[in-house]
């Protein structure tokens, strides 16, 4: 059998490019979907990944005409695209009293509009060759909240809605759709937190470390396997027992 056909949005991201990786390791021809980036951070992606089946796409997930154009294309490249993972997400952190609506708006358009527009234009063609693996990367902070993330928790909280509602549409066709919740891991975007807090943070973690991009994409890549086929519609946090719940 062919390989299975992986999109990765935000694929050149901390999390991104590590699960690009190790779906790819595990079998999987994946793209790596992100926006234009510059000649340099695009090379030091090529040089991660040398030697794995990861290729780069340039896409706008906010698009969504552009989005099911790409999806289109690949589908008549590979003949199919089997597993997705919205793994695109920014963050604007402000106290809600100071933000300003585009600080609210870009947020809400790549974090849960991406997801959208990406899935949509997924799910047709999944239905129909009665297969595949969607996986969203929500975060902690959508099932607690965090100051001065009002945006980016509204936008993973919604994420998972998306997930509970969209498993059980797919339910009956092959379809799994699950969420991953990320602690704070070691990325440029927990690096943006101002060091006496991240530091607070992470000293704040169960097990004692920050978590690797690794510790996620083993996560997506469980979930993304054929054999996870009677798991749906789950959030599975992957935290260092930051946020231990039922
Ligand atoms: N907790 C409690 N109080 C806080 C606070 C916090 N984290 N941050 C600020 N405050 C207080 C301030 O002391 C200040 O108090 P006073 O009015 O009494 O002086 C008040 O709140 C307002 O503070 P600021 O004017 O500094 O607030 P701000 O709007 O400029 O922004 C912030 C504050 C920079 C957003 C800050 O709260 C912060 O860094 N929060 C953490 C954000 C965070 O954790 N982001 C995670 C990024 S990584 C990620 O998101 C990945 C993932 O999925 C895990």
């Amino acid at each position: 059998m062919s390989k299975r056909v992986a999109i990765v949005s935000g694929g050149i991201g901390g999390l991104g490019s590590c699960i690009c990786m190790q779906l790819a390791q595990s079998g999987h021809s994946v793209i790596a979907l992100d926006l234009t980036a510059s000649e340099s951070r695009l090379s030091a992606f090529r040089e991660q990944v040398a030697g794995f089946d990861v290729q780069f796409e340039a896409g706008d997930v906010t698009d969504f005409a552009g989005c099911g154009a790409l999806v289109q294309r690949l589908e008549q490249r590979f003949g199919s695209v089997d597993v997705l993972v919205n793994a695109a997400g920014i963050t604007r952190d402000v106290s809600l009293r100071k933000m300003r609506p585009a600080q609210w708006a870009d947020v809400l358009r790549v974090d849960l509009d991406g997801v959208f527009n990406l899935t949509q234009n997924v799910i047709g063609g999944m239905i129909d060759r009665g297969y595949g693996r969607i996986v969203n990367i929500s975060s902690i902070n959508g099932q607690t909240g965090q100051f001065g993330q009002t945006n980016y928790s509204a936008a993973k909280a919604g994420m998972h809605g998306f997930t509970m509602a969209l498993a059980r549409e797919v339910a009956r066709k092959g379809v799994t759709v699950n969420t991953v919740s990320p602690g704070y891991c070691d990325t440029e975007m927990v690096k943006t937190i101002a060091q006496p807090l991240r530091e607070q943070i992470i000293q704040s973690i169960p097990v004692g470390r920050i978590g690797q991009p690794i510790d996620i994409a083993r996560a997506v890549d469980f979930l993304c396997a054929e054999g996870s086929s009677f798991i749906t519609g789950v959030n599975l946090p992957v935290n260092g027992g930051l946020f231990i719940s039922f």
